[in-house]
């Protein structure tokens, strides 16, 4: 399995977004193009990039019933993204739909991750707004295992649940996760963070790198650094 670094191209226009991938004239950075870009520039901003050459992780954490996000996950396959994403909230249902509509004729399809508690969700609003009265960790760990049954790929996750989630899941189920920062870096509004090396450490599959990259005086190069701290 590859493990990579993407970055979070979170740009509002295709000309910043085009502005950014032109600075890279050797690699071919793996991206994740969010909600924010694809609603303002549609269907044809993942075209581009991906004529360019770049992979492509469309994080658009699809979550409706199941015919409806199979019926979207079949369009999303045939624009050929790399990976894209769901809510595991939506059921196991949901999740096989999903695969279902992704998967092309010739049994090819982009990798599934699913999304499990988003880390903006907190103990006590999961208890007195969803109704789920049990510890955010287990909740985690059971939609990754609902997850896996399914058949997605693997979960988005913070690096700190990367090592219990591949202990529950196994070797090979993904684990993308945001929130790395280099050890001398800024960690801005990230709470929970680890560095490239911890990232690797813990069995991180993918890292999703933002700001460090996108908003450093030298985007080429900290791309490079987190490179060699992750992988190389
Ligand atoms: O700029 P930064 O490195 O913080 O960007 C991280 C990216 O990962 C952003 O696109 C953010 O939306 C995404 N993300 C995250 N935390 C999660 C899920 C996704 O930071 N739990």
């Amino acid at each position: 399995m590859g493990k990579d670094v993407i970055i979070a191209c979170d740009f509002s226009s295709k000309k910043a977004v085009m502005e950014f991938l032109d600075l890279f004239t050797e690699e071919k950075p793996f991206v994740k193009i969010g909600m924010e870009l694809y609603y303002s520039e549609g269907p044809e901003i993942v075209k581009e990039i991906k004529k360019r050459g770049h992979k492509i992780f469309l994080d658009l954490k699809l979550h409706d019933i199941p015919i409806t996000v199979k019926k979207s996950m079949a369009v999303l396959s045939r624009l050929d993204v790399d990976m894209c994403n769901l809510h595991a909230a939506g059921t196991v249902a949901m999740m096989e739909a999903a695969i279902e509509g992704l998967t092309r004729e010739d049994g090819t399809r982009p990798l599934l991750i699913a999304v499990t508690q988003l880390t903006s969700t907190s103990q006590e609003r999961m208890e007195k707004e969803l109704l789920i009265p049990v510890p955010i960790d287990e909740v985690v760990m059971h939609y990754a295992h609902n997850s896996k049954l399914a058949g997605l790929d693997g979960v988005v996750c913070s690096p700190l649940e990367a090592g219990l989630v591949h202990e529950i899941c196994g070797d090979d189920f993904i684990t993308v996760t945001p929130g790395v920062r280099f050890a001398d870096g800024n960690v801005g509004d990230q709470v929970r963070v680890m560095t490239p090396e911890q990232a690797k450490e813990v069995g991180s599959d993918y890292i999703v790198v933002g700001r460090p990259i996108t908003a450093a005086d030298d985007p080429v190069a900290a791309y490079k650094r987190f490179i060699s701290e992750f992988i190389g």
